[in-house]
Formats: C-alpha cells, sequence, structure tokens
C-alpha cells in the first residue's frame, strides 16, 4: 500500500541518518552512475565519504550487472582548489533496472529516499547506444527530450496510488531536462578543454535486455531518437514528479546496427558483410575509455551547484 511505500523510505532515510556524519546526511545532489560510470564516486574529495551497501539499507534491491556496483557513496564534490564550497553529494555506483525483474517502485526507490534526504538536483548518467547515424562510440549526448517507450505503453514508474507527499498525480514531462544546467555542462566542457564531441538529443527508453534489433533502431530513428538505453527514463519521471531538477548525460558505447540483414534471396559473396552486434563488453570498453571526460563534466557541473 501507499503507507508501507512511504514507511519504508521513511525506514531507508533513518537508516541512513542513523550511519551517515549530519554534515554528509543532508546532500544537495543525487548522481546516478551508469554502466562502468562508477568512478564518477572517486570525484569524492578527501577522507570524510561513507559508503553504504545497498543491502544494507531498508527497501534497497541489489545490483545484478557487471558494470554495476550497488553502494551508496556520499561525500564533497566540487572542484574548488581551498575545498571551501564543496558540495554534499550522493552517488548512486550502480543502478537498478526494470529488466534485472524489479518493478519500477523498487527501482526508483532511491530517487524517492533522495528526495526524502533533500536532494534538489539529479545527475542522471547512462551508457547508451547511438541511434541518430552520426553519432560514434565515445561521444557525448546531452538528453533534452526522451521517449519512455514503457511508460507508453502502460508500465510506468508513477502508475497505482499517487504518492500525495511527493508530487501531483499528472506531472508534465515537456520541461523534464533543465535548461540552466544542460547549458552549464556545455560551458564546463569548454572550461575544461574536452575535445570529445558532445550532442544534444533524445534518448529513448526501451525495456531491453535484448539489444535493438536493425528494424527496431530504424523505426526509433524514424520516431525521433538520437540514442537509446535501458535506464533512465525511469529515474527522471520520478524525480520530475516531486520537482527535482535534472540533467542527463549519455555516453554513447555503440552504434545501434540498422543496415537490413543480408537477403536469403541474393548469394553471400555478393554482399558485404553485414555489420556486427552490439554487446555488453562493446559497452563497457568505451563506457571505460571515455569515463574520465564524464568523471570530469560531473565534478565541475556539481561545484556550480
Ligand atoms: N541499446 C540499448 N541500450 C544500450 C545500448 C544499446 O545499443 N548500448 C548501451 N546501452
Amino acid at each position: 500500500s501507499t503507507q508501507d511505500y512511504y514507511d519504508l523510505i521513511a525506514d531507508a532515510t533513518g537508516s541512513i541518518r542513523d550511519r551517515v556524519p549530519a554534515h554528509l546526511a543532508s546532500p544537495k545532489v543525487l548522481i546516478i552512475c551508469g554502466s562502468g560510470l562508477g568512478g564518477i564516486a572517486s570525484r569524492i574529495k578527501g577522507d570524510a565519504e561513507v559508503i553504504l551497501q545497498y543491502e544494507t539499507i531498508p527497501g534497497f534491491q541489489k545490483s545484478t550487472v557487471a558494470g554495476h556496483a550497488g553502494h551508496l557513496q556520499f561525500g564533497l564534490m566540487g572542484i574548488d582548489p581551498n575545498q571551501d564550497n564543496l558540495v554534499p553529494v550522493i552517488c548512486m555506483v550502480g543502478r537498478l533496472h526494470f529488466y534485472e525483474g524489479y518493478s519500477f517502485q523498487a527501482a526508483t526507490f532511491p530517487v524517492r529516499v533522495a528526495t526524502e534526504l533533500g536532494v534538489e538536483t539529479v545527475i542522471i548518467t547512462n551508457a547508451a547506444g547511438g541511434v541518430n547515424p552520426r553519432y560514434v562510440p565515445g561521444d557525448l549526448m546531452i538528453i533534452n527530450d526522451h521517449i519512455n517507450f514503457p511508460g507508453l505503453s502502460g508500465q510506468h514508474p508513477l502508475k497505482g496510488p499517487n504518492l500525495e507527499k511527493f508530487g501531483p498525480r499528472f506531472p508534465a514531462t515537456s520541461d523534464a531536462y533543465d535548461l540552466e544546467l544542460r547549458k552549464a555542462l556545455i560551458h564546463q566542457a569548454e572550461a575544461a578543454n574536452l575535445s570529445r564531441t558532445i550532442h544534444e538529443g533524445v534518448y529513448a527508453f526501451v525495456s531491453g535486455p535484448t539489444f535493438e534489433s536493425r528494424a527496431e533502431v530504424r523505426m526509433l530513428r524514424l520516431m525521433g531518437a538520437d540514442a537509446v538505453g535501458m535506464s533512465s527514463v525511469p529515474e527522471v519521471v520520478v524525480a520530475r514528479h516531486s520537482g527535482l531538477k535534472v540533467l542527463g548525460l549519455s555516453l554513447i558505447t555503440n552504434s545501434g546496427v540498422s543496415d537490413p540483414p543480408t537477403s536469403a534471396f541474393i548469394d553471400d559473396s555478393q554482399t558485404p558483410d553485414s555489420k556486427g552486434h552490439a554487446s555488453h563488453e562493446e559497452v563497457l570498453l568505451h563506457a571505460q575509455e571515455a569515463a574520465q571526460d564524464v568523471e570530469t563534466l560531473v565534478e565541475r557541473l556539481v561545484g556550480l551547484l
């Protein structure tokens, strides 16, 4: 019931407040680390950090995916050399996905808890497949809009009784991705002299765990998607339900395969090899290669908040 869910959120926040020192227990920013991007948490400064394993927090599920640890890391982040203006953050190192078998309510529970702890801004990162033909692995994409496929077809994180304490029954998502944060990220990429290509575009959320078929990639392209992935939108929706500011950043780790398959009616030797296929190994490899730039961007952005 709704009351049970409220109680579970209260249990989780209580458990956190019991174990995290006061100056870290009211974080301003939640950072959700995407596949292979857990290194963002390494930008937490100094020794004043606290790590809580998910399985020790009421209501938190375990992360079951390679490239995803499973803990919250509390600490201070920013780029102030005097460390006077550092910002208290929580890093979610390892996120929970719908395809792991978790309900959206379970997968977005950490966002509810962060909201209860007073977080005002959520930085959401992910690894994504390129759908826009101009995107190549290693590029970044600032998310400026999304397509919530499971949501449109009835699998929605806000389905069920509305959590009135958190937000309205019918929240808007037309303004989900904060313009000022997006501008600030571009500015920080320039200030940090990053050479990596940064796009701005539409993220299509699909449930996974299969990578898309060729026809599905072409369909997504026709529908206006620039990148595709299996996460983030549920967390964005739940954060926006409570009016939190959201910045979404995708690391393009692979190009969606979109050429039609070789026809069985023609001689294979006459046609070029069909392009390869996506794999989790490829995703993690490119994530690793670009991780430092993502870490730098997030760290600099947090410093402004
Ligand atoms: N499709 C869906 N999710 C992904 C992909 C992809 O190609 N790459 C990384 N996450």
